[in-house]
């Protein structure tokens, strides 16, 4: 499974890059919002130092103003994918910008079908939102691994990038259930290497090192 990193924060990429962790970044109007940066000048440094595709998001809602939208943020570097909202304005700016060539996220996907209307749209990406449906009681991870079966019965080739991941389990289940990738906040991608008993045991290891009086440096 591949990790994009959902956030539009310079420095935490750049630390997760470092480590070989990207290969690719997701960000939203509340990512740069976040960010405090301009979305064209912000856009342009992650694209620069990450390989992999980097999603900036169109916030026009009429498909025309969309399309150029998108054409802009196109313009920035070759591995922008074009982020676009699972609606009909989307779904047609999503058929215009991958016809010539641009990879396009659909995102805020809720529903199976709306997964499956995005791969007739021609998406590179498909974006299930499972927190958000967790935090209405209902299963984002049944979501995702419904679009899996749907893809998988007819070769759709629309990537499944599991989003609003907020847990390291999230990231587990994800995997297991076999979507494409996952994007998660840069916290998340740091929790999957803690463990309890990974620090109970190292405390015991250093404990029992001091008692030797040896040193290795
Ligand atoms: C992904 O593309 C989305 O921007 C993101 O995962 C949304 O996450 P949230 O529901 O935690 O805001």
């Amino acid at each position: 499974m591949k990790f994009f990193v959902d956030t539009a924060d310079v420095a935490a990429i750049a630390e997760l890059n470092d480590l070989g962790m990207v290969d690719g970044v997701t960000t939203n109007p509340s990512l740069i919002l976040k960010s405090g940066r301009d979305i064209l000048e912000v856009t342009k440094e992650i694209c620069d130092m990450v390989d992999g595709p980097v999603s900036a998001e169109v916030v026009a809602t009429d498909a025309d103003e969309m399309i150029a939208e998108g054409r802009k943020l196109a313009e920035i570097a070759p591995n922008i994918a074009v982020k676009v909202p699972l609606t009909w304005a989307g779904l047609k700016t999503c058929k215009t910008l991958t016809d010539a060539g641009t990879m396009v996220n659909v995102t805020l996907c809720f529903s199976a079908n709306q997964a499956l209307i995005a791969a007739k749209a021609g998406a590179t990406f498909i974006s299930p939102f499972i927190g958000r449906l967790d935090d209405i009681n209902l299963d984002g991870m049944e979501l995702i691994a419904d679009i899996r079966a749907i893809y998988d019965n007819y070769g759709y080739e629309t990537n499944i990038l599991a989003a609003s991941i907020r847990s390291a389990n999230h990231m587990k289940d994800a995997a297991l259930i076999g979507a494409d990738v996952a994007t998660a906040p840069p916290g998340v991608i740091k929790a999957m290497a803690n463990h309890v008993l990974t620090d109970k045991g190292l405390a015991q290891f250093l404990s029992d090192w001091e008692k030797t009086g040896q040193k290795i440096l």
